[in-house]
């Protein structure tokens, strides 16, 4: 085959080179009958490309006016030579330009896309400075830029947006295969929900009653007691969420992680900020926010946590342990010293959940038993409980929400930006 080259690539370096280069027409511009700009794109680079009409170069007059006509977005192949422009070029990314010998149109765009990418590109800052400057600019809404995702994909931000959450799913999968963990996969297709709740999406499975995986947690945990000392699994995990917030999908990716333990390691953890719950709602009483004992912290109230440890501790980043049993899942471990608080864990992010874990329950009958006490029907999860009675050794674990990590890393305002095609309880397609 022929040799092609990555826009990314192009550098100085490259000058005098031939070059064949594919990409979208991200802009055209006619600069007279002999004359035109085509800008190429390949995800986050562009490249200046110059018609200009000569028999020396081989480009008549009609190429350029076929060039000018091309819709924008269009795929657009470039056979040219490389040459170093004599102003820097402030509209692309590459500081090279290409001089066009031939243009070929591969795949054209329509002529008039629903949304237009410029106007998707723009930041906060770009509007602000056109309010100053009393211009007005077109703002693209969330819901058609998720409508046309694939014309919204191509900015910038949603290009590195992608990149950072492949490469958060990566760290996770290295780190954990770096510490002996095996990868696992588990069935999305279930009898009976996994955390409990009325946020699971029912169906038939040939006629029985089934449901979607709220989480890998039971089949995990039975990995656990087959003999894999330590697993993780990066799959999809539905909740039939009915409310719509800025952090929750009815679709997310999540990365599981479940291992046997020995001992208390708690204190190992020495760096992060460590918060009992107890602790937690009482600064918040402090704070004039009063929290049932037992009961949960809602968003706000874990916001207003969020604050005040960054008032009193100065760091983002903490975790809250010891929450009280009445609010976690039933198959968390209760603590040997009151069973009315359990040994699990949340880390949180600028007051906004990320991780969730906890030391599990691995006798039968104490599983059993708080199953019942969660009003779980313990005939749809009897495999699950009878795994514990062959013989289970202490575990425990925790699930990361991977879009919701690089919401909070990246400090976007909705998990709809970090969820390539998004599912909400509004949202099916596309
Ligand atoms: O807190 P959750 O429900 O915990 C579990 O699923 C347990 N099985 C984990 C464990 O091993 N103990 O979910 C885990 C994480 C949350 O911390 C959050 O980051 C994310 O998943 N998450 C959601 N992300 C997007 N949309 C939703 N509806 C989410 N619900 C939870």
């Amino acid at each position: 085959g022929r040799s092609w080259s990555q826009i990314g690539d192009l550098d100085d370096s490259a000058a005098g080179r031939s070059v064949l280069i594919r990409g979208a027409a991200q802009a055209i511009r006619p600069v007279s009958k002999k004359m035109a700009f085509v800008v190429l794109r390949q995800s986050m680079s562009t490249v200046q490309c110059v018609l200009v009409a000569s028999a020396d170069a081989g480009v008549s007059t009609q190429m350029v006016r076929f060039a000018t006509a091309f819709s924008k977005e269009s795929i657009v192949d470039v056979e040219g030579v490389v040459s170093l422009p004599k102003e820097p070029l402030k509209a692309t990314t590459q500081q090279v330009e290409i001089q066009v010998r031939k243009i070929y149109c591969i795949n054209r765009a329509i002529p008039t896309l629903p949304i237009n990418l410029e106007d998707a590109a723009r930041s906060e800052a770009d509007f602000e400075k056109a309010e100053l400057a009393g211009e007005k600019l077109v703002r693209v809404g969330q819901d058609t830029r998720l409508n046309y995702r694939a014309i919204d994909l191509r900015t910038p931000s949603n290009q590195a947006v992608f990149r950072i959450q492949c490469q958060v799913e990566n760290k996770f999968r290295e780190f954990l295969l770096s510490k002996d963990f095996v990868g696992i996969h588990t069935p999305k297709l279930i009898s009976g929900s996994s955390e409990g709740g009325a946020a699971v999406f029912k169906l038939l499975y040939n006629g029985q009653p089934a449901c979607l995986a709220q989480s890998p947690q039971l089949y995990k945990q039975m990995a656990i007691c087959g003999g894999f000392e330590r697993v993780f699994e990066v799959g999809p995990v539905f909740r039939a969420e009915n409310s719509n917030t800025h952090r929750h999908l009815c679709e997310f990716v999540g990365l599981d992680a479940e291992m046997e333990i020995k001992e208390h390691y708690f204190e190992y953890l020495d760096k992060t900020l460590k918060l009992p719950y107890e602790e937690g709602v009482q600064m918040l009483k402090e704070a004039g926010t009063e929290i049932e004992p037992m009961g949960d912290l809602n968003t706000e109230a874990e916001k207003k946590l969020g604050r005040l440890v960054r008032e009193k501790y100065n760091t983002d980043f903490f975790i809250l342990y010891r929450y009280p049993l009445a609010v976690r899942p039933f198959y968390t471990m209760p603590c040997y010293d009151n069973p009315a608080y359990t040994n699990s864990f949340d880390v949180f992010i600028r007051g906004e959940e990320i991780i969730s874990g906890a030391q599990r329950i691995h006798t039968p009958e104490l599983l059993a038993k708080r199953a019942t006490e969660c009003g779980i029907d313990v005939s749809t999860i009897s495999a699950y409980i009878e795994s514990f009675s062959y013989g289970a050794p202490p575990h425990g674990g925790f699930g990361v929400g991977l879009e919701r990590v690089v919401m909070l890393f990246c400090a976007l305002n909705n998990i709809r930006k970090t969820s390539m095609f998004p599912r909400d309880p509004q949202r099916l397609v596309p």
